[in-house]
């Protein structure tokens, strides 16, 4: 057990862990795949969702040993206290309670003493009525013209999970039945040329602009919002936002100052973290315009599902948990840089303040199909060494098969979902290259080392309930590595530094506009960037 501020890094467990990298540096993933009792020991399945994880650079001693650094960082303990409501974001004091998001009617979770539950299904009840007067047509715009399209205006977690739903709902054959005739679009960036993209080939008379953020003063979503007010009220005049425009946030005395209707507002709570937000309004009110709440609720429903997962199953069969310590041993033991990972685990500091003595929080990157395989697929397979996940499905959302092909598309697509994993973990000897005949002189070109960590997922298909699953799993990942790395997976102080700097850039050119004041302040680079900017730019005088 650790005491409250010592670091993970000092404890037996931690230590028994760095002492067995020496072990496992002398095994090779082609050796420890030809046992098949550890393969199987490393596969489990949930609701048909399947876990392989026999391609980490991991033995069954490796597992017992993360198992014990779970219980040394109280992981079970930190999770029931995440569960219960405790204020475990310390640093902003708030409870972390997105698993209320997706909590059945009857659960009872509290926060402060108070059951959440039911002011979470008053919002989900009036979404669903909201959705369901846009989507029939009942609910028209200013001009009497049923609203068929949506514009989401947010950043960061107020963005990144509904597009990612979105993405993945929009070829699901059940969703699409649901979402004709309509589109849903994201507006995220502030750079004027999406307001373009977004707005190109959309009437006014047409479009619902949902304007979300947890705070309501994000810089970007503000002047986004304000401009796409402006594109409605200048074709239907000012009243017209009644009709148009609505909001997601926990902020909704700012909402109503921006002149949004309180009533056409939907709100969430602080005890959700941004990047943890999909399942509260700011993904249920967009997907619910685009696809309807019932489709929506299955997305909803999923996500429950890992969460019981999460909190009741044994660690050693226990997804997240699974994942989240095997992040931490590629991170933190065997040093590997990158994998799929949020931004709130990227910490220099232990969630009592105390400096790191080990890295935590990986770069995150990944394509989807075999894109990955014709662009960075070189650095993965002979290049760096970056543990993968591969995730793929069993039924294709949109099956094709071409008379005389070998194989359907799906297919060929989960041929490379099974290949690449042991192309990784294999490799390619110069002696098996011998045998094939290749020169001498390409031989240390085409050799792979292999020994290169992924996993596998394996999900029946990608319907709403799968991807509501897929989505907890990596949030409670994220969870567990932080509770192992006793930091704070739920504040983000490392995004407000550039916010500042960026206030008072936005100052500078403000006065330089206006008053010709010339930049101060500013080292001699931005200096010199800035009135570059302010010379040359065709910006008009304001
Ligand atoms: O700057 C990061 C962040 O605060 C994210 O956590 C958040 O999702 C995003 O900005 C947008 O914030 P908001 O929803 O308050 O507009």
């Amino acid at each position: 057990m650790t005491s409250p501020t010592a670091l993970i890094c000092e404890t037996q467990a931690w230590k028994d862990l760095k002492g067995h990298v020496e072990d496992i540096n002398k095994t090779h993933l082609r050796d420890l795949m030809s046992d098949a009792h550890r393969c199987e020991s490393m596969m489990l399945e949930f609701e048909g969702l399947l876990l392989d994880y026999s391609r980490q650079r991991a033995t069954v001693e490796t597992m017992d040993k993360l198992l014990n650094l779970a219980k040394a960082a109280q992981l079970s303990e930190k999770i029931s206290r995440m569960f219960n409501g405790e204020h475990i974001n310390s640093t902003e004091n708030r409870s972390v309670l997105h698993v209320a998001l997706r909590a059945p009617k009857y659960a009872v979770i509290k926060a402060d003493g108070k059951n959440v539950v039911p002011e979470v299904w008053n919002v989900l009840d009036k979404i669903e009525d909201f959705s369901e007067k846009i989507r029939s047509g009942s609910w028209v715009g200013a001009t009497g013209k049923p609203l068929k399209d949506v514009i989401a205006i947010g950043i960061g977690g107020s963005f990144l999970g509904p597009l990612f739903v979105h993405t993945a709902l929009q070829t699901d054959p059940e969703a699409a039945e649901c979402a004709k005739g309509r589109q849903l679009r994201f507006l995220a960036n502030i750079d004027p040329v999406d307001v373009a993209r977004n707005i190109s080939g959309l009437n006014p008379e047409t479009t619902l602009v949902v304007v979300v953020s947890k705070t309501f003063t994000t810089a970007e979503t503000m002047l986004n919002a304000r401009t796409l007010r402006n594109w409605i009220t200048t074709a239907l005049g000012a009243p017209a936002v009644a009709k148009h425009m609505v909001a997601v946030s926990t902020n909704l005395a700012l909402v109503e100052k921006f002149g949004i209707d309180p009533n056409n507002a939907f709100a969430f709570w602080d005890w959700v973290g941004g990047r943890y937000s999909v399942c509260s309004a700011v993904g249920v009110l967009p997907l619910s315009l685009q696809y309807g709440f019932s489709v929506v609720e299955k997305f909803l429903k999923g996500a429950s599902s890992i969460d019981k997962h999460f909190q009741s199953t044994p660690f050693e069969k226990n997804i997240p948990v699974l994942l989240g310590l095997l992040s931490v041993w590629n991170v933190s033991f065997l040093g590997y840089p990158a994998r799929v990972s949020m931004e709130s685990n990227g910490k220099g500091v232990s969630i009592d303040g105390l400096p790191l003595l080990f890295e935590t929080g990986e770069i995150d990157f990944g394509e989807p199909g075999t894109n990955g395989q014709h662009s960075f697929y070189q650095l993965i397979h002979q290049g760096r060494v970056i543990p993968c996940d591969f995730i793929g499905t069993v039924k294709s959302q949109q099956p094709v098969y071409l008379e005389g092909e070998v194989v359907s598309n799906h297919d060929e697509l989960m041929s490379n979902f099974f290949a690449q994993p042991d192309a990784l973990a294999y490799g390619k000897t110069p002696e098996q290259l011998q045998k094939e005949n290749v020169s001498e002189n390409l031989i240390p070109h085409k050799t792979f080392s292999g020994n290169r960590p992924s996993l596998s997922l394996l999900l029946p298909e990608l319907s709403a309930y799968n991807v509501g699953q897929l989505l907890a799993i990596y949030e409670h990942r994220v969870a567990v590595q932080g509770f192992v790395w006793g930091i704070n997976s739920f504040d983000q102080w490392g995004v407000e530094l550039g916010k500042v700097l960026a206030t008072q850039v936005r100052k500078q050119l403000h006065s330089s506009r206006t008053q010709g004041a010339a930049p101060e302040g500013f080292n001699y680079s931005t200096t010199t960037l800035l009135k570059r900017y302010l010379e040359t730019s065709p910006e008009p005088k304001m």
